[in-house]
Order: structure tokens, then sequence, then C-alpha cells
């Protein structure tokens, strides 16, 4: 017999497995009520889905950020319940849209799209260009390339921005913002890895990369961001060269990921120009949001 509910705290342990190894601590916070809903699948009393979604103030969203069933129970409808639960879930908590997004390559991208469509979501959009390389990334030419370091800047590791240094870019977002949201270096530093950089200007930080472990393998380049009057100069390509060339000396890292929202129109252009011939792997992350409020017409 199938049966769905929300999970509260412990309930979620038997799910782990159905999620990241990164958001596995999130199952402790989940509840009925709240920021995070984990709706949990069963068939004969045994674990077989999850759909964990989690609210994002931000953006005035729900977001999914994992929907799993274990490969013996698909095809019988467990993801489609799941995804109506969470849909009713979020609509019971008074928030009013839900994000759901896929891979456009993934083995699963056409069961979710049709899946999508049968519950009345939008078309998903493209919303980020996924990247991915190994070391024949070092052959490329932009890496070759002199990097363009100004008079009176320096690039120095992310761990040694200063105190002072830190304060004023946090006071500078308070009183006259200039850092996207998303790219806000403080979000990602606790795990900032080895070849993190920062560009300084005159004493003040204007410019980083910061990156972080995705597997045993693998740096993750998440998050990097040029001061927008600083932009248009070659100074976050100087940034990407030191913190590859840092990442190049550990054989042990042989690849890098990387994703670059299409809204950054310059990024992904250079991505496309000068990194695509040497990718491993380069597929849109497609998004789809559903105004949880409109009436189903069948
Ligand atoms: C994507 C995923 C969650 C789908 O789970 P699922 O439980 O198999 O999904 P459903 O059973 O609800 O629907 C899948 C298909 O089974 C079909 N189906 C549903 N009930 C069925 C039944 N009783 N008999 C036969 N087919 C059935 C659906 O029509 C659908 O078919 P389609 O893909 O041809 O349109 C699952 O494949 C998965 O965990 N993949 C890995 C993780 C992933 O990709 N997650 C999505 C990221 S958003």
């Amino acid at each position: 017999m199938n049966h769905i509910a929300t999970l509260r705290f412990a309930q979620s342990i038997p799910f782990h497995g159905f999620t990241f190894p990164g958001y596995q601590s999130t199952l402790w916070a989940a509840d009925v009520q709240g920021p995070v809903q984990a709706i949990g699948a069963w068939v004969d009393g045994q674990p077989v889905g999850l759909a964990l979604s989690l609210w994002c103030p931000d953006e005035d969203l729900a977001r999914m950020v994992s929907l799993f069933v274990a490969p013996a129970f698909r095809r019988q409808g467990v993801a489609n319940s799941l995804l109506a639960a969470t849909e009713s879930g979020w609509l019971a908590r008074g928030v009013k849209r839900l994000e759901v997004g896929y891979l456009q390559k993934s083995d699963t991208a056409d069961t979710v799209s049709r899946m999508l469509a049968r519950q009345a979501w939008p078309q998903a959009q493209p919303e980020r260009l996924i990247c991915a390389c190994d070391r024949s990334m070092l052959d490329s030419k932009w890496f070759a390339r002199e990097p363009v370091v100004p008079d009176g800047c320096d690039i120095i590791s992310w761990s040694q921005v200063s105190v002072r240094e830190r304060a004023a870019l946090m006071a500078e977002q308070l009183l006259d913002p200039w850092i996207p949201t998303s790219l806000n270096p403080f979000k990602y530093e606790a795990n900032a890895e080895f070849n993190s950089v920062a560009l300084r200007e005159a004493g003040k930080i204007v410019g980083w990369v910061i990156t972080e472990r995705y597997d045993a393998q693998t740096l993750v380049y998440s998050c990097s961001y040029m001061h927008p009057e600083r932009q248009k100069r070659g100074w976050i390509v100087a940034l990407y060269i030191e913190a590859v060339r840092r990442h190049a000396t550990r054989s042990d890292l042989p690849h890098a990921r990387w994703a670059v929202p299409y809204h950054f129109a310059p990024m992904v252009k250079f991505v496309q120009r000068w990194m695509a011939s040497y990718a491993t792997e380069l597929q849109d992350y497609l998004v789809a949001i559903k105004n949880l409020e409109q009436p189903i017409t069948i």
C-alpha cells in the first residue's frame, strides 16, 4: 500500500539517502510548518521516495532541492504524488510559488518535463549553463594569456582578506549594495578551498573567485564577481587564471565544475567563446515556477 506524509525531524532518518549529502542535515529541520518541507513516500511500509523543498525568502518562493524515487519503485506515480503533496503543503503554509529545476540532459529530464506539464506547470526555461572540465582546460587560450592585474591592485588568497576589509564590504552592502545576493562571498566562504582568491584595489576588495569541494576529485567554482564599475576590463579573468593556476598544482583534483546564470550575459558569452571547446560538460539547467494559487482546469 502506498503512503505519503510530511516528515518531521527524526522521521526523516530513513530518507537521508534519498537526497544529496549537502542537504541531509537540512532534513533535521523538516517539519509540518516552517521553511523546510520534506514529503516522504512509502510502499508497503518501506521508504521509497523523498521530495525536499525549502522556503527562499529573498525570492519569495519555495524551491524543490531534490526529488528522488528509488529505482525499483519508479513509474508507479510516486513522484507525481510527491510533487502534488509538495504543492499543497506549501499552499497550506501560505507560500504561493514553487520552483522546480532539472538538468536538460539528465536521464530523467523527459519524465520530469512530462510530469510538470501534467500537473499544469509552465514550460521550464534555461536558467543557467552548467559546465565541467578536466585538466585539458589548462591548454585553452584564455588560460595561456598573461592576466591583466592593474596598477594598485593585488590578487590575494580569500583567507588573507582582513577583518577591516570584510567589515567594509559588509557595510557597503548595507548602505550602497553592489553585490548580487546569489554572489555574496560570505555565503560561500565557510567551505572556501585553497585556491579561492580576491582582488584588492587600494585597500578595498572589489572582486573574488570562491571555490568549494564538490567531490574527492572536483572543485566547484561556486561564486565569482567583480564590482560593476570594474567589469569589462578583464579583471575577473585575471582572478580566474590565478585560481586555476593554484588549482592546477593539485593533481589529485583534476576536475572543475561551475554554473553561469543566463542573466550574467557577458560571462555566458565568455564561457561559450573561450571555454566551450575544452568543457567535458555543457548543458542547461532548466527551471519552472508554478503559481500555486492558479486554478487547475482539466
Ligand atoms: C524523476 C523521478 C523522480 C520520477 O519518479 P517516478 O516515481 O518514476 O515518477 P512517476 O511514476 O510519478 O512518473 C514517471 C512515469 O511513470 C508513468 N507512470 C506513473 N504511474 C504509472 C503506472 N502505474 N504504471 C505505468 N507507468 C506509470 C508516468 O506516466 C510517467 O511516465 P512518462 O515519464 O512516460 O511521462 C525518478 O526517475 C528519479 O528519482 N530520478 C532521479 C532523480 C531525478 O532526476 N529527480 C528529478 C529532479 S527534479
